[in-house]
């Protein structure tokens, strides 16, 4: 097995063994196919040579189908090779605020997309159970509180009035504190400082107001939660950083609602925290599957739930009565083309992937899930722009956490 210096490493080649930096963090994972952008990683690490086995490109088999019945096996699309651009980028950005963010990078960084290992076929812990089952079983969680729905009401109607919305809001002190610390932070960035309820309706605008009365609702209902499958504070970390990136990516596109691309992110995983709360016993097995073989998270929790925690999202959310644009996102961000081509959901996808590739918190994903080619090229944006984005989000995320979370979540 030769071990090459990295100046006369080749495109192509395969990388023997598993490649460590000095802390012991495996940065390539044996079997990768050199990629362009390989050799900037390695040598970000200080890595100076590696071992390769000579194979070309090519050379690296990909396992068989973790996809669902129906859908397209992702593992055996160009996409999911580990050279592919928006991975390495993705891989090299990822390197680049390690040090910065004190992130442990561990599994995130060894892209096994839809590769290796042993198979194992579908054994259900039990009948399999219907995501909207599962959420008419949701009790408290299964209504958001009656200010956001009289405030939905009110804004759907054309001929209500600023007055009308201050009105509802006026009673709640709490949302109203909260608001304010929002639309005043940086992360917002209004131009001038907002006092008060009746200017914070202005200044914000009717549909922004929603989306980010929603975030807030959403998560104050879950903080209660006790999902002690994943601490609250890694996956509310990695909703924030799934977020933000996807009001990047927005903002690069020009779309003209981000915040609305905003709060599709911060949601998109909303079913984990349903299905950790209500079927306790079944996530940890799915979680334990997942960690313990090559399947995603979403096909193990197929294979033994009976349904993954994006139907369960998006279930939730039909009784939540949200717009179609969350409920998308949450459904289909791990399969962006299965449900509905959106923009919404590509973004969502790619955005998921940054969160989870800079080590910001988790759903208890312990792998990039499937990276989906068609998402990307929905998006319109070149691979240079994800380490934009992850800057977006390490300069965000912290005061992100204090505003929408708070000190007062476990860690
Ligand atoms: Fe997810
Ligand atoms: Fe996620």
């Amino acid at each position: 097995m030769p071990v090459l210096p990295l100046g006369e490493l080749q495109i192509g080649q395969t990388i023997a063994t598993d490649v460590s930096n000095s802390r012991g963090q495996v940065i390539l994972a044996a079997g990768t196919v050199v990629g362009r952008l390989h050799p900037t990683l390695l040598r970000a690490w200080g890595i100076t040579s590696v071992p390769v086995n000579g194979e070309t490109a090519g050379g690296s088999g990909t396992a068989g189908s973790d996809s669902p019945p129906g859908l397209p096996d992702a593992s055996e699309t160009s996409a999911n090779r580990d050279n592919h651009p928006v991975l390495v980028a993705l891989t090299t950005a990822a390197a680049r605020f390690a040090e910065k963010l004190g992130t442990a990078p561990a599994k995130p960084f060894i892209i096994t997309v839809g590769k290796g290992g042993p198979r194992e076929s579908a054994k259900p812990g039990g009948p399999p159970i219907s995501p909207e089952t599962i959420a008419g079983k949701a009790g408290n969680l299964a209504s958001l509180p009656s200010v956001y729905t009289r405030l939905e009401k009110t804004i759907s109607n054309p001929s209500s009035s600023a007055a009308d919305i201050t009105k509802i809001l006026r009673n709640d002190q709490g949302l109203i504190a909260r608001l304010l610390r929002i639309a005043n932070s940086a992360f917002y960035g209004f131009p001038r400082r907002v006092e008060g309820l009746e200017e914070a309706v202005r200044i914000i605008g009717t549909r922004q107001l929603h989306d980010l009365v929603l975030a807030t609702v959403v998560l104050t209902q879950f903080q209660g939660v006790d999902a002690h499958l994943v601490t609250m504070r890694s996956f509310w970390r990695h909703s924030l950083a799934c977020g933000i990136a996807a009001r990047s990516f927005a903002t690069l596109r020009r779309e003209s609602n981000t915040e609305r691309f905003f709060v599709a992110g911060l949601l998109h995983d909303i079913g984990s925290l349903v299905l950790y709360q209500l079927l306790p016993d079944r996530s940890q097995a799915a979680l334990e599957r997942h960690r313990n073989t090559t399947l995603s998270l979403e096909d193990a929790e197929r294979a033994t739930i009976g349904c993954d925690h994006g139907a369960v999202g998006s279930a939730i959310m039909s009784l939540w009565r949200l717009p179609e644009f969350f409920k998308d996102v949450a459904a289909s961000h791990h399969y962006p083309g299965h449900r509905r081509h959106t923009t919404g959901t590509a973004v969502v996808h790619v955005a998921d992937l940054l969160a989870l590739s800079l080590g910001l918190g988790s759903n208890g994903e312990v792998r990039l899930p499937r990276f989906s080619e068609e998402a990307w090229n929905l998006m319109g944006l070149a691979p240079e722009c994800l380490d934009q984005v992850a800057e977006e989000v390490v300069s965000h995320i912290e005061e992100a956490e204090k505003m929408f979370v708070g000190d007062d979540v476990p860690a």
